[in-house]
């Protein structure tokens, strides 16, 4: 992991859609012998939630796992600034790293940011305009405390420079989502076997659903549960749901039963791919599935009233939804035979080169300054 001495990184990661659109950064400074190393916060750590993207994507193991584990809002950041804090005075790094919008994100830049190291944050400029998500905030306040502003699209970017955000530490250099799914998509529908295990021969749709808003409230979570129910009463094709733990543990708490639907353990990234990019519809309130159904060519349902990724609304890939089971239903039935001529807004699979290319030319040129 060590060569070029000119720039050191660290790369703060700690859940499911982190490891993966991490993944082709990681790659790129393994290809260019950069000297990095990975600091894991622990915030996911069941197999399927972790371990199985770093063992299929085939990623070094992180140097530090701070295990913080699950818990409130305030402690969870809290016990990841403090572990964050120790490594990064220890290790001294020139740029630190994020992307997304998790509760990691926000702790692994506001730890280094207060430390004086640079932050650079990927995926910034999102904006869902919806405070009560925990992720707005996080998106928000690392924005505004990083050097490094790697906005995917000129939307993002529009936002930056509208809050105030310097034109010259703002770049647009797509999504590193779009690389991941161009690295992984031909061994996923080649290799992959979930739709033969399945038993998926033909037509099929796919569901997934974790956001605090909806599976925290027993209201929205059984409304949701319903629309799913309705769309595959509708169309009569199996409906696979993998389902992330929070919403197994809210599914249990609230007697919810979903019959009808098909519920599987989470997938890994390339079960995942596979089932994505032959689904005839996917629903869902990611982020990241929002996208990469747009890259796929795959018509997507979002079970939210908002999203931060209106470039998927805008090229007609997707559709907002919210949780009511008629509107559910209203947008799968409109989506579902959908044409599919839309342009991919997340840019052509090379952010991640984009953004190792940027921070060596101005980092090196920052650290170069501080030492004449
Ligand atoms: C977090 C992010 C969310 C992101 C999601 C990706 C925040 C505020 N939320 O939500 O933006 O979309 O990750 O999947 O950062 N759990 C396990 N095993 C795990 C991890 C979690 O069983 O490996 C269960 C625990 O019961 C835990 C619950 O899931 O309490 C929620 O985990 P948490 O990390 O707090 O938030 P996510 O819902 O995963
Ligand atoms: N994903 C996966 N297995 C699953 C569900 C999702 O590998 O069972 C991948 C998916 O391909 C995408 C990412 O996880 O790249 C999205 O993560 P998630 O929905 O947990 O978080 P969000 O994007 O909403 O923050």
């Amino acid at each position: 992991m060590v060569g070029d001495n000119s720039l050191k990184v660290t790369i703060i990661l700690g859940t499911r859609p982190e490891i993966i659109k991490m993944s082709p950064i990681v790659r790129e400074c393994e290809r260019l012998h950069l000297d990095y190393f990975i600091l894991h916060t622990g915030q996911h750590y069941s197999y399927n939630m972790d371990r199985v993207f770093f063992e299929q994507l085939e990623l070094p193991e992180a140097k530090y796992n701070l295990d913080v584990g699950s818990g409130t809002q305030g402690k969870q950041t809290a016990d990841m600034l403090i572990g964050i804090e120790k490594i990064l005075q220890k290790e001294i790094p020139d740029v630190v790293l994020v992307e997304g919008d998790t509760n990691t994100v926000l702790a692994g830049a506001l730890a280094a940011a207060k430390l004086g190291i640079k932050v650079g944050h990927i995926e910034a400029g999102l904006r869902s305009y919806d405070r009560s998500m925990p992720e707005e905030t996080n998106r928000i306040l690392t924005d505004h405390c990083s050097d490094y502003l790697f906005a995917p699209t000129s939307t993002s970017k529009q936002i930056l420079l509208h809050e105030g955000l310097l034109q010259k530490n703002v770049f647009m250099v797509g999504n590193t989502i779009v690389d991941a799914v161009k690295q992984n998509i031909t061994i996923a529908q080649t290799k992959a076997q979930i739709q033969s295990k399945l038993n998926l021969q033909n037509e099929f749709m796919l569901a997934t659903s974790h956001r605090q808003e909806n599976v925290d409230s027993k209201f929205h979570f059984k409304n949701l549960i319903k629309g799913l129910q309705l769309i595959q009463n509708e169309f009569k094709i199996p409906l696979i749901y993998p389902i992330h733990p929070r919403a197994r543990k809210q599914l249990q708490l609230f007697g919810i039963n979903p019959t009808g639907l098909t519920l599987v353990e989470p997938l890994n990234y390339l079960e995942f791919l596979q089932l994505e990019s032959k689904a005839k519809l996917v629903l869902t309130d990611s982020g990241g599935v929002q996208e990469e159904t747009c890259i796929l060519k795959v018509p997507c349902v979002t079970l939210r009233e908002n999203t931060e990724r209106p470039e998927t609304i805008g090229v007609g890939s997707n559709l907002l939804a919210g949780t009511s089971p008629n509107r559910i239903l209203a947008a799968a039935k409109t989506m579902i035979n959908k044409s599919k001529n839309w342009t991919n807004p997340f840019g052509d699979g090379n952010a991640a080169q984009k953004i190792v290319k940027i921070l060596k030319t101005k980092a090196c040129a920052n650290k170069s300054r501080k030492l004449a």
